[in-house]
């Protein structure tokens, strides 16, 4: 027990060292989970604009393809695989596909979650639960064990994991959901001081209210956007690409002394010190 605090306490002269010329991803792979839309897709695109070779999944194939002929279509360096991370299989299928065709892994943006409930927190299910925290907390975790080895083979990595505000300030009918993106926060602190050992970095974004299909029943209603327009300081509500342009910048070597950290990318709402 004193032995691996030791270990975790012990400053590792690498860790953080700069690997890759300030903001360029060029020669870089990234895993970009749940890609296909909204702010998985804008993330691909932030990565792979700055010249990094991303591999985009999502559950539905025919949603593959048509992200990376997007993608393809922006000149950005692209191939894709169907992925629903809450199945081992295929978690395994992606990462071989990524090994097979591009060499290596360097950052995996881990951005899937769902939430199959709203109401009262005292009315969810088990059943809610392990879906919940299956996709959005373990299925992070998994994916995060399984690319170590390989980050560790290209000299270091990068972990990037997608909270929610919801995880610093629990949304009303969307308790177990918000509890979910809390623990990725602690995710995010647990496993950032074991992986600086191996130069891999570990952060977290946690975005506000961005329009994306996922977040429609909180903007679809003029009321509810009012309500959240309040708590605003930038009066509009966010686009995917506010949170792509963060993804990247934190998977650079423009980020290369961060660690542990979660920023929230809210239009300043208030919900951390
Ligand atoms: N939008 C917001 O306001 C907001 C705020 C805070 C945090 N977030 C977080 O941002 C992340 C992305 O949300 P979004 O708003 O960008 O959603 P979105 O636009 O609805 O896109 C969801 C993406 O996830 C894929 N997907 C769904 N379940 C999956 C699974 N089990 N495995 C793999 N892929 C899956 C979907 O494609 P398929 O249907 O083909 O699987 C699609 O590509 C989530 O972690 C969410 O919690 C969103």
């Amino acid at each position: 027990m004193l032995r691996a605090v030791t270990k975790c306490l012990y400053i590792n002269p690498v860790a953080g060292r700069r690997m890759m010329s300030h903001s360029s991803l060029a020669g870089k792979v990234a895993i970009v989970t749940a890609s296909t839309d909204g702010i998985g897709l804008a993330a691909a695109q932030a990565l792979g604009k700055r010249g990094a070779h991303v591999v985009v999944s999502s559950r539905k194939q025919a949603n593959v393809d048509k992200a990376v002929s997007q993608l393809r279509s922006e000149n950005i360096q692209v191939i894709g695989t169907s992925c629903n991370v809450g199945i081992e299989q295929d978690r395994e299928k992606l990462i071989s596909l990524t090994l097979e065709k591009c060499g290596g892994i360097d950052i995996l943006v881990s951005n899937a979650a769902v939430n199959p409930f709203f109401g009262n927190i005292l009315d969810s299910t088990d059943e809610v639960w392990t879906k919940i925290f299956d996709v959005n907390v373990k299925a992070s975790f998994l994916l995060t064990k399984q690319v170590v080895p390989h980050m560790e083979k290209r000299g270091g990595g990068s972990v990037l994991f997608v909270s929610s505000v919801a995880g610093y300030q629990p949304m009303p009918a969307l308790g177990p959901y918000s509890v979910s993106k809390t623990a990725l926060l602690g995710l995010t602190r647990a496993l950032a001081p074991e992986l600086a050992h191996s130069n891999i970095r570990v952060n977290c974004v946690a975005p506000g209210i961005i329009k994306t299909r996922f977040s429609s029943a909180l903007w679809q209603s003029e009321d509810v956007t009012n309500e959240f327009m309040k708590q605003l300081c930038i009066k509009r509500l966010g686009v995917p690409e506010d949170i792509g342009g963060v993804v990247a910048f934190l998977c650079s070597d423009d980020a290369a002394y961060i660690t542990g950290e979660t920023i929230t990318v809210t239009g300043g709402m208030n919900c951390r010190l």
